[in-house]
């Protein structure tokens, strides 16, 4: 036996299995499957039972913080994980609360309570009590599933396994934030990037004991499904929390005004370093939640609370050069390569430098030195210029004026509502026979929110790209998967996965399909709508037809803006060819009404002129909350006019000549059943 070369092949394994960790970890990139992974811990684990002589504090056996487990049991929420919606400044803030305004018809003279809580960088979680028992504990995993990681959150000490409280639902999921405090994590920190890092890795072990080992912490701060909780606000929910026995954050207040919210942002900002964990911001719930049902939800996140970050941090540096990216919509986005600098703990060597009219109102130019700016998740900018430190040889910086990647000319968009000029310019192609703009669709079309393939993030794409495996969207479901099988970082069974995800995802809602064509103008949210009038795939694929689009302008929501660029979409040849390929190959479900047998169903509905004490935006909330449809003229469908103060009395005569029920506010509210 020799000795040496057995102690060295052990030391070689620890050191791959750290450069594994190393690219999970930190890097969030893993270099190699999850089985791969598992091989390397086992041989580790072998030798050092098969000689006894072997021995590293560096082994797996020694340390916490490998590589989690993904073997955890999906489970879906009964009530969706969102993400909140960011605001940086108060600008932002004040057009947050506008919007709340707006939507709920308040005038100035009302005002909303917001809770205010600080915001905890760790890892959310979903805990379900049945009659007091905690029984079931969830990770958010992609918001709509999470992983069931019960036994690992059973060893927090701050998560009540039993409720006692009188008052406390049967049922409940308590939604809240597990973290590691600073000062814990300073005693691991050489084996996490950061405290969050920390968290997630312990609370994703395989084994509950290591998570055990971890000084893990929980504080609670919301609910997802709750059977009769007789609370009706935020503040009180979580002074419940308190007497129900769950942690909640000490700096949580109750605030009014976007004035008074700010100078609450800046008291604790400044306080920051002092708390015991990381925040990253605030978070402001309107507080009546009976508001915040009115309110209710756009795309992914609530209309009822937003997370307000603190402020960037900065570092100074020199521009290198300026690059053109090109994304999705052709638009040509200058990018400053920056010499490195570190910025809050983050090596940063790219800035983006917004568009053209940034570049010209700021003059910035090659080799100029300037602050960057760098704020939670967002792209790094540049701020600011240092003109006493220009060269003297400095040049204006001259934005292309054909497209980098095609050599096609760019246009600057005029845009209908703001009735002024795009500041972006892009690239005049419509979309795949742009190189660039080709692949950046293709990464779109795969993404989370479109088709979510798994495990076909955009290094693969673009690698796909290279290799002429992808050049259109269709291609994914015709891969060549021999091919692939031989190339390097692939196997029979990534392949296998591979083609399972993609397999999986041909079956596609109506809504995601639309939206995964990344036409311009169309994100979730129109994707949505257009779905909701369309109802059926056939419907869409028939807008090839010029007036079947011109029917989209009858879409609350829907203007001018997105009706063009539909048009331009469907005036492409390629993308025809795109759209009666993806139609061969996919299964799109027609659109399942979440609620068809409301109060208002099989019901139309049209408004004419202001209602009291409603937007409407929540009118027609309200209508479709309650399986009624709204419809934007009067014709032979339209089964009720709503007319509220002032209505266009044009409206109100041809209903009547078409004998369409002409009703007012409180005859609409009686079909509702709820008073004026
Ligand atoms: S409420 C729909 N409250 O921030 C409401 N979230 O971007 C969603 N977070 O995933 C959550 N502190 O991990 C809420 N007091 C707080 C929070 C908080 C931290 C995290 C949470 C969530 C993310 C939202």
């Amino acid at each position: 036996m020799d000795k040496k070369k057995i102690s060295k092949d052990y030391l070689h394994k620890i050191e791959l299995l750290e450069e594994y960790n190393k690219n999970y970890y930190d890097k969030d990139n893993p270099i190699v499957s999850d089985q791969e992974y598992d091989l390397l811990k086992k041989e580790i684990i072998d030798l050092e039972n098969s000689y006894k002589f072997l021995n590293n504090d560096r082994s797996p056996t020694k340390i916490v913080g490998f590589k989690p487990s993904k073997n955890f049991e999906k489970v879906k929420h009964k009530v969706p994980m969102l993400s909140l919606g960011n605001a940086f400044n108060e600008e932002d803030l004040n057009s947050f609360e506008k919007k709340i305004f707006n939507f709920l018809s308040l005038n100035k003279t009302n005002i909303i309570d917001y809770s205010v809580e600080p915001k905890i960088d760790g890892i959310s979680a979903s805990l379900i009590y049945v009659n007091g028992k905690f029984i079931k504990g969830l990770s958010r995993g992609d918001g709509v599933a999470g992983e069931d990681i019960t036994q690992n959150l059973k060893t927090i000490g701050d998560i009540p396994k039993k409720v006692n409280e009188k008052n406390f639902p049967n049922e409940i999921d308590i939604r809240g934030e597990v973290f590691i405090e600073n000062n814990d994590f300073k005693k691991i920190s050489e084996k996490f990037a950061n405290p969050r890092n920390a968290a997630s890795g312990s609370l994703r072990q395989k084994d509950p004991a290591i998570t055990a080992n971890i000084p893990l912490k929980f504080i609670a701060y919301t609910y997802g499904h709750a059977k009769e909780m007789k609370i009706y606000n935020q503040t009180e929910f979580l002074k419940n929390l308190k007497i129900w026995g769950f942690k909640i954050n000490p700096f949580n207040k109750k605030i009014s005004g976007v004035k008074n919210l700010m100078l609450n942002h800046k008291n604790l900002e400044e306080k920051r370093k002092e708390i015991a964990f990381d925040i990253d911001g605030i978070v402001y719930k309107v507080n009546d939640f009976s508001l915040q049902k009115r309110l209710g939800f756009a795309a992914n996140a609530p209309r009822w609370a937003i997370a307000h970050k603190f402020s960037a941090n900065s570092s100074i540096s020199e521009i290198i050069n300026i690059e053109i990216q090109i994304g999705r919509t052709g638009a040509l986005t200058p990018v400053a390569k920056i010499k490195p600098v570190n910025i809050g703990g983050v090596i940063v060597s790219n800035a983006t430098l917004h568009n053209e009219d940034e570049i010209i109102r700021k003059d910035i130019r090659i080799g100029d030195t300037v602050t960057v700016e760098r704020a939670g998740d967002v792209i790094p900018h540049v701020v600011l210029v240092d003109l006493k430190k220009r060269k003297q040889n400095s040049k204006k910086f001259i934005f292309p004026l054909k497209c980098p990647s095609c050599g096609s000319k760019t246009i600057k968009d005029y845009n209908e509502t703001t009735k002024k000029q795009d500041a972006v310019r892009r690239c005049a192609s419509e979309g795949f026979e742009c190189e660039k703009i080709a692949i950046e669709k293709i990464k779109h079309f795969v993404s989370k929110d479109a088709f979510n393939i798994d495990g076909f993030g955009k290094k693969i794409v673009e690698n796909f790209w290279n290799l002429k495996l992808v050049r259109l969207p269709q291609d994914i479901f015709k891969l060549n998967y021999k091919k692939i099988e031989e190339l390097e970082g692939w196997g029979k069974l990534s392949v296998a996965n591979l083609k399972f995800s993609i397999e999986e995802k041909k079956n596609i809602s109506l809504e995601r399909f639309i939206y995964s064509l990344g036409i311009r103008h169309i994100g979730q949210e129109n994707a949505k709508l257009i779905t909701r009038h369309l109802k059926r795939a056939p419907n869409f694929f028939r807008l090839s037809e010029e007036s079947n689009i011109e029917s989209l302008s009858n879409i609350n929501g829907i203007g001018i803006t997105q009706i063009q660029s539909i048009k331009k979409f469907f005036l492409n040849k390629i993308n025809l060819k795109v759209l009666s390929e993806l139609e061969k190959n996919l299964t799109i479900k027609d659109i399942i009404l979440i609620n068809n047998d409301g109060l208002l169903r099989n019901k139309t509905f049209m408004l004419t002129g202001k209602l009291n004490g409603i937007s409407r935006a929540e009118a027609k909330s309200l209508i479709e909350q309650n399986s009624g449809k709204i419809i934007n003229n009067v014709n032979k469908k339209l089964d009720y006019l709503i007319a509220g103060e002032k209505p266009t009395l044009k409206k109100i005569n041809i209903a009547k000549d078409w004998n369409i029920k002409v009703i007012n506010q409180a005859e609409w509210l009686k079909m509702l059943n709820k008073s004026s």
